[in-house]
């Protein structure tokens, strides 16, 4: 079967635990609303495409981990786009949790999913508790303070940024959670992993910036141009965006140069190359020349 259909599938049975029941019916609305449809899923299919790549292993745990990644990346998307943030009124073609159901709800239901995400590692690792404490660790790494997610975020309050330390925290690290937690499931080493999802998760950072910049609102389904008005640091602003492009296509390399002697190596250098050919729209990509 397909990957993307195990991802949709366990994610699908994830949301329905939390909004079901006598879940409030806004709050399952705005639940359903930042999972489904989704976007590219790339960070739950690198956690799987690494386990496969590992070529062992335990493949409900990799699903396990890939779904509790997905689900902390919707609640990032969901807080991201909070009038406090970056107050987007649209997101994936459609508009925001915060504009469909108000920011309350778009604060409770990334609060929710972010604890979803912890409950369904629990509930699908509880007989294997080894495999459970490595996956916590990783994604909970990515997810908080001082290396994930929330601190990401909380470099733009600070006075003053250094770019790549706030995108690897903000982006890098729930990419190279989801590499180093599929080598994790299969019970092979995931230090050595980190480094790929790390490097392709700056390089898709790099490709947003570039987006944010000069991409087409409409094509992306999210604003353009929020990081010239918040002020937000960005690579364009730094490099400008032919650089920028270079830098992407050399984060790209160093992700693919990275990748651990697996019995899937050769296969995984494809994908990735493939899959970073598509972080930027065809007209954006040929700026670099
Ligand atoms: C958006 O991530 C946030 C960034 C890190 C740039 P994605 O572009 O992966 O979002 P979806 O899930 O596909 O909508
Ligand atoms: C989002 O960064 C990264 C998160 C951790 C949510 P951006 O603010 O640049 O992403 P978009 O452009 O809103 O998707
Ligand atoms: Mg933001
Ligand atoms: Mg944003």
């Amino acid at each position: 079967m397909d990957p993307a259909v195990w991802i949709e599938g366990s994610l699908e049975f994830a949301i329905a635990e939390a909004a079901g029941g006598d879940c409030p019916p806004l709050l399952a609305g705005a639940l359903r609303h930042s999972v489904f449809p989704g976007g590219a899923r790339l960070r739950p299919r690198l956690c799987l495409s690494v386990a496969m790549a590992c070529g062992k292993g335990d493949r409900e745990a990799a699903l396990a981990a890939a779904t509790a990644i997905e689900i902390i990346h919707c609640a990032s998307l969901v807080h991201d786009d909070l009038p406090c943030f970056d107050d987007a009124p649209t997101r994936r073609g459609r508009p925001s949790v915060q504009a469909e159901y108000g920011p309350a709800l778009a604060v409770l239901a990334g609060d929710a999913l972010i604890v979803l995400a912890f409950e369904t590692l629990a509930r699908r690792l509880a007989s294997r508790p080894q495999a459970l404490a490595r996956l916590v660790t990783i994604v909970g790494r990515a997810a908080g303070a001082p290396h994930g997610i929330t601190a990401g975020q909380a470099f733009e309050s600070e006075p003053a940024i250094d770019t790549a330390l706030y995108h690897r925290a903000k982006t890098g690290a729930l990419f190279a959670a989801a590499s180093e937690a599929g080598a994790a499931a299969c019970g092979a080493p995931s230090t050595p992993w980190r480094h790929l999802g790390a490097y392709l998760g700056e390089a898709y950072q790099v490709a947003d910036d570039i987006r944010d910049a000069a991409g087409d609102e409409n094509e992306l389904g999210k604003p353009v141009g929020i990081d010239v008005k918040l002020g937000r640091p960005n690579a364009v602003r730094d490099v400008g965006i032919p650089d920028a492009i270079r830098r992407l296509d050399e984060l790209v390399e160093a992700a693919v140069e990275s990748v651990p002697l697996c019995p899937g190596r050769e296969r995984m250098h494809e994908l990735i190359r493939h899959e970073a050919s598509r972080f930027l729209p065809e007209k954006l990509a040929r700026r670099a020349a």
